[in-house]
């Protein structure tokens, strides 16, 4: 019997040791503890003991119950110990990692050259304002000198909403606009989105921007608009920067001109950039004409101005030397970056 009780227990305790998991020693435990276990088998067969021997069985099949249980046990408390910790060990927050980045965005080029085109600006005393981008046919051509008709009307055709109501093809409608208000005198710029129905390509977009300046008091002259023009320009381009003023027409402004700047890349020896010639063209401008002036409630007797107008991709463009304006509007990060 004790032979047999040995061999029950050293059975029972190889099978608690190659257990992997507390449902496997559960399992032993069934086997051997439980109401058909081999254990309780042993019990059950005392009858078959000896009067005088039985209370000795008793005791040594108490004795095995007990080391297996204990072995039982022991080796779950081992499990449990050892899961807890491989599951902290998964769990653990690991506070020198670094932690993850917010990807935040990056200024635009053209936001860049708008906040640095403001800024001179600005310093210079100047207003900045903003205009409608749906705009009455009345602002965007009428005031501007440009009725019905019009061939400039032809070379800036737009979206139109209704017959009367388009979207702007130029800030210039904001002259208008804050002329009519009546308060003088006026020193504003406009930036803002303008509208074309252009096809797109490397220097054309059916939608860009400008930035539109106007000046209005007694006694403006072309000299204020050059003065001040060729200022702005050395502020954007670097101190060495010339200016070239060439005539040219806008409805809106008479004597009207365009404006070239001194090539910063090659300093005006001719260059890929400017394409040889040594300039770059870079705003168009002119004195506000007297019509526009009458037309906005300004008596052009008693006050005279200039205004122009600049592309603000184009100073991005130029500024950051980007040749394709396509790429203004991808907002591919790996391209805004680089700014
Ligand atoms: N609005 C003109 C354009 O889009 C640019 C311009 C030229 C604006 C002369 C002006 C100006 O204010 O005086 O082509």
């Amino acid at each position: 019997m004790n032979e047999k009780l040995q061999s029950i227990k050293e059975e029972a305790i190889r099978q608690i040791k190659e257990s992997d998991a507390p449902e496997k020693l559960n399992d032993v435990r069934v086997k051997y503890l439980g109401k058909k276990g081999e254990l309780t088998a042993v019990l059950k067969s005392m009858k078959d003991v000896a009067k005088e021997d039985r209370p000795k069985v008793g005791q040594m099949v108490n004795e095995v119950r007990a080391e297996i249980e204990t072995a039982l046990e022991e080796t779950k408390k081992q499990m449990e110990e050892k899961i807890l910790e491989e599951k902290l060990k998964e769990e653990v927050i690991d506070v020198t990692l670094p932690a993850k980045k917010n990807l935040v965005g990056h200024r635009h080029p053209n936001t860049i050259a708008l906040e640095e085109v403001e800024r001179i600006f600005i310093g210079m005393g100047y207003e900045v304002v903003e205009g409608p981008e749906v705009e009455y046919d009345l602002y965007n051509f009428e005031k501007l000198n440009i009725p019905e008709g019009h061939p400039a009307k032809d070379e800036q055709d737009t979206f139109y909403i209704t017959k009367d109501i388009v979207l702007r093809t130029q800030t210039s409608p904001v002259q208008a606009r804050v002329m009519e208000q009546g308060k003088l005198p006026i020193r504003m710029i406009a930036p803002g989105r303008v509208f074309r129905s252009d096809e797109v390509d490397a220097t054309h977009s059916p939608s860009f921007h400008q930035i539109e300046g106007l000046v209005i008091d007694k006694n403006i002259t072309f000299a204020d608009l050059k003065g001040t023009l060729e200022e702005f320009a050395k502020e954007l381009f670097g101190p060495e920067t010339k200016t070239k003023f060439r005539p040219h027409h806008f409805p809106f402004t008479e004597p009207s001109a365009e404006v070239d700047v001194s090539c910063f890349k090659c300093g005006g020896k001719g260059c890929r950039f400017c394409k040889g010639s040594g300039w770059i063209e870079i705003l168009g401008c002119g004195m506000v004409h007297p019509h526009v002036l009458e037309m906005c409630g300004i008596d052009p007797n008693e006050y005279t101005g200039f205004a122009f107008g600049v592309g603000l991709e184009r100073i991005a463009l130029l500024k950051y030397e980007i040749d394709d304006m396509r790429l203004l509007y991808e907002n591919d990060i790996r391209f805004l970056k680089q700014f």
